[in-house]
């Protein structure tokens, strides 16, 4: 009995956190080239204007996502250097004087967050006229960044509910349509996310190319190894 009560006490901090916010889950798959190449797209389009990727070069993106010279060159018009990495056109201060905070750098966010968290705070964006860009977040409090999907998700408001007599977001509901229907624009952010996951570590899709020829060799060495151990033991036996 004891014992249930520590594993209890030790889980607490969990599941308290899972009753006050549960998280939506997207079907993440890193390998998905189509999927990362839609998320990168709208990446470019939405974010890289505030949010830098500092562990993706330009020309990793291009040959992992497999993006041909003519693509590449309509996903970034004025690149001028393909060796450096995913740079925001925004200063920190600029941002600082715009948002109060800066924007910061997402590649290590993103693994920090986790893509359960980044999914539900991309599709948590409610009205609220008290904040100064309108909106507020259901896993975010008072966050600082305009939501700047709001055409693609259309205008979503709070559900509020009293509980012990403190008024509390129960939910989410749309308002307003945007551009997207509902499952269209969850798939989008889901392509979003899973583009952030694999910028948080672009070396995954490398690894899984060479690890394909490592298994092979290894595959190969054995083989030779099992017909030197015969060669060896013919005369032994
Ligand atoms: C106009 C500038 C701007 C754009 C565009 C923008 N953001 Fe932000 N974002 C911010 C600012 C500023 C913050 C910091 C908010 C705060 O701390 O309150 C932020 C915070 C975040 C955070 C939370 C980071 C953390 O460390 O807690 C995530 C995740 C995020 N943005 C993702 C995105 C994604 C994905 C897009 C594109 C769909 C995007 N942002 C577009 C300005 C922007």
């Amino acid at each position: 009995m004891r014992l249930y009560v520590w594993i209890l006490l030790a889980l607490w901090p969990i599941l308290s956190k899972a009753i006050s916010a549960p998280l939506a889950q997207p079907d993440i798959d890193v390998y998905d080239t189509a999927s990362l190449r839609r998320g990168a797209k709208l990446y470019v389009d939405r974010c890289l204007g505030c949010h830098s990727l500092k562990h993706l070069r330009y020309l990793r993106l291009k040959q992992d996502l497999q993006f041909s010279d003519a693509e590449f060159k309509a996903l970034f018009p004025s690149l001028e250097r393909i060796t450096g990495t995913l740079t925001s056109s925004m200063a920190s201060e600029d941002a600082t004087h715009w948002f109060g905070v800066p924007a910061p750098d997402l590649s290590e966010r993103a693994r920090a967050l986790g893509t359960d968290w980044l999914y539900t705070y991309l599709r948590g964006f409610y009205q609220d006229d008290a904040r100064p860009f309108g909106v507020n977040n259901l896993v975010f409090k008072d966050v600082a960044m305009p939501n700047v999907l709001w055409d693609l998700q259309g205008k979503q408001i709070a559900v509020i509910e009293e509980v012990d007599s403190t008024p509390s977001v129960r939910g989410l509901k749309l308002v307003e349509p945007g551009a997207l229907s509902p499952k269209e624009f969850d798939l989008a952010v889901a392509d979003l996310v899973n583009f952030l996951a694999y910028a948080a570590e672009p070396s995954q899709l490398e690894r899984r190319r060479l690890g394909k020829y490592v298994i092979g060799f290894l595959i190969v060495l054995a083989l030779v190894m099992y017909r030197l151990k015969q060669a060896y033991w013919k005369d032994i036996h």
